[in-house]
């Protein structure tokens, strides 16, 4: 057993710019300790909002112990709440995403507004106040088509993320797209692999043969640092930036957001296997075709791609200290025709076979993790910049959050 006072003294005493000591990867304590202080505190990524277009619309989501429905009201507008019955608390919506014009909990029927007011329970007394039960909300926020959630009783000062998403991603018009595909896969290894794996392009060459067709691997382009270090990347940048698309690396105070706009390889516009546009419609007013990808990363869960012609987000959910669950989704123009406009296969492929890859690789770093031998290794600053920040991030969020909690319960 691990308490928050172990956890902590396993954060100070780890070697900075070195991978994790083994616990943080393997370990049921360090694992609650993770849900509790970051993915119960800080905002996490639930959906796109062209996922749930319609009055109705909701997804469900499990973060931790807590069962979450995000639904779309009668009146357009997202809300979250927790996905618990007031009566005597059974999970109202079971399945992963559905339509319903009223939440009805299955056990005895209650039923509640899609804007979570209670509007009906049966024989339940002339005292009985429909008012006092409503469904319990969660923080939820539009971030440019993205929809954040947050358990925290006081959520994190979004401002600067919102108001810097709408000049970077709102050329993409993401509300305006639609689901073209989306896939679930289990990765079975601890959230934080799967995040580090995402931070560095160092395994790109040996493992990616089709993203790398289009993909550059160059570390000064997708790690920590800025864009600008890489020559093509400074001239792509401003490029952009003179067609008046915002390109330029941007990291949050905190670091734990960023957006930079990179360019691909060649003359490449897509990430299909010929580099040519998947889809013939395109998105938002990007000014050309060649803008490259707009990447966006939201620690703890969430990496994205904004190309001319689609955009493609991903979310991460823990499941347990070794299982991880990654959607990805791609989105085309809510007026593009599968078969006239894209083809699915070509639009998916790079992707998919990309994921499965990072799959594979994160699962055989756990197992090699989970061996008595494993300890913890040096990261290259030259290529995985980008993981040292998130582990630095990581670290800094946790460490401070654990401390919080020691000075709250000595006062
Ligand atoms: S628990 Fe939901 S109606 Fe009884
Ligand atoms: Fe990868």
């Amino acid at each position: 057993m691990l308490s928050d006072a172990d956890v902590l003294s396993l954060l100070m005493g780890r070697r900075a710019g070195y991978s994790l000591p083994q616990a943080f990867y393997t370990d049921a304590d360090v694992f609650q300790a993770d849900m509790k202080n970051l993915w119960q505190k800080e905002w996490i990524f639930a959906v796109p909002s062209a996922e749930i277009p319609k009055s109705g619309n909701y997804i469900t989501l499990q973060v931790g112990a807590y069962p979450v429905i995000i639904v779309r009201g009668s009146d357009g507008e997202i809300r979250a709440f927790h996905n618990s019955c007031r009566h005597r608390g059974s999970r109202i919506c079971s399945s992963a995403k559905g339509s319903a014009p009223k939440l009805v909990c299955p056990y005895h029927q209650w039923t509640y507004e899609l804007d979570g007011k209670l509007l009906w329970a049966r024989e339940m007394g002339p005292e009985f106040k429909p008012a006092d039960h409503g469904l319990k909300p969660v923080h939820c926020l539009n971030v440019a088509g993205m929809v954040f959630i947050c358990l925290a009783a006081v959520a994190p000062d979004a401002s600067d993320l919102q108001k810097q998403a709408a000049r970077y991603l709102g050329p993409h018009d993401l509300g305006n797209l639609k689901v073209a595909y989306q896939s679930t896969i289990t990765e079975k290894a601890n959230w934080k692999l799967v995040l580090e794996n995402n931070r560095e392009c160092y395994h790109c060459s040996g493992s990616h043969p089709s993203l790398c067709r289009t993909f550059p691997d160059d570390p000064n382009l997708i790690g920590g640092g800025d864009t600008a270090a890489s020559n093509h990347g400074k001239a792509h940048v401003e490029r952009c930036e003179q067609a008046g698309l915002p390109s330029k690396y941007l990291v949050s105070p905190s670091e734990q957001w960023r957006f930079v706009r990179i360019p691909f390889l060649g003359d490449a516009v897509s990430y299909t296997m010929d580099g040519k546009a998947a889809v013939s419609k395109k998105i938002g007013s990007i000014p050309f075709d060649n803008a490259g990808s707009c990447l966006f990363f939201h620690y703890p869960n969430t990496w994205n791609h904004f190309l001319s012609d689609h955009v493609l987000t991903f979310r991460v959910i823990p499941v347990g200290p070794q299982e991880t669950e990654v959607t990805t989704t791609w989105l085309v123009h809510k007026d593009a025709e599968a078969d006239a406009d894209y083809n699915l296969q070509r639009l998916t492929e790079v992707w998919i076979a990309t994921n499965d890859e990072d799959r594979r690789i994160v699962e055989e770093n756990q197992i090699g993790i989970n061996s008595p031998a494993y300890q913890p290794g040096p990261y290259s600053t030259a290529q995985e910049s980008g993981v040292i920040q998130f582990i630095d991030w990581y670290t800094r969020t946790l460490e401070n959050s654990l401390l919080g909690r020691f000075r709250v319960a000595a006062e």
